[in-house]
């Protein structure tokens, strides 16, 4: 079984030892100061005691935004980013927020699809947001 909690400072030393082994595009530094941010959550997902996946998310005057979401690799495409993303929509619903945004690269095809499957719609373009590649702003309200 699998569950997404809030992350803890143990999770965190056990994530900075295994970030490899989820993408290369945030560094531990990065993480830990989101940890400590208090507009800002993370939370993991968790199968048999084992990090498989997280998000974090950035609570703005008016919208969240989701920083990242990441499964690790060897887990991909078992729904673990769908079970993500549901519990980012929980906690959105909860919340006072109009809307829940986030910034993806225009090559990122299973990211791109994983926020179509939720209802986000792109909502514009930042030029070169990403070295020479576009990023794609979604929303849902
Ligand atoms: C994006 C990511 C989180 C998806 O996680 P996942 O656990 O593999 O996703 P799921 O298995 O829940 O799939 C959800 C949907 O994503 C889409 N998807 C996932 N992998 C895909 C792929 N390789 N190609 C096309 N679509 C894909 C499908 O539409 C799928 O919908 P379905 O449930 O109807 O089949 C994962 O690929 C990842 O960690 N990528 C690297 C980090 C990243 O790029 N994060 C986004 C930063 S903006």
């Amino acid at each position: 079984m699998i569950e997404v909690v809030e992350i803890t400072d143990s999770d965190l030393i056990i994530l900075e030892k295994r970030l490899d082994d989820f993408d290369d595009f945030w560094n531990f530094n990065v993480v830990k100061s989101e940890f400590e941010n208090e507009d800002s959550c993370l939370f993991i997902a968790k199968e048999n005691d084992e990090i498989v996946g997280f998000f974090g998310l950035k609570y703005g005057p008016f919208d969240i935004d989701i920083m990242n979401i990441v499964v690790r690799r060897d887990k991909r495409n078992k729904k673990i980013g769908s079970l993500l993303m549901e519990k980012i929509l929980e906690i959105y619903e909860k919340s006072d927020k109009e809307s829940i945004t986030l910034e993806v690269s225009e090559e990122n095809i299973p990211a791109i699809k994983l926020y179509e499957k939720y209802g986000f719609e792109k909502v514009g373009i930042r030029k070169k947001y990403y070295g020479n590649k576009d990023a794609i702003l979604m929303k849902k309200s």
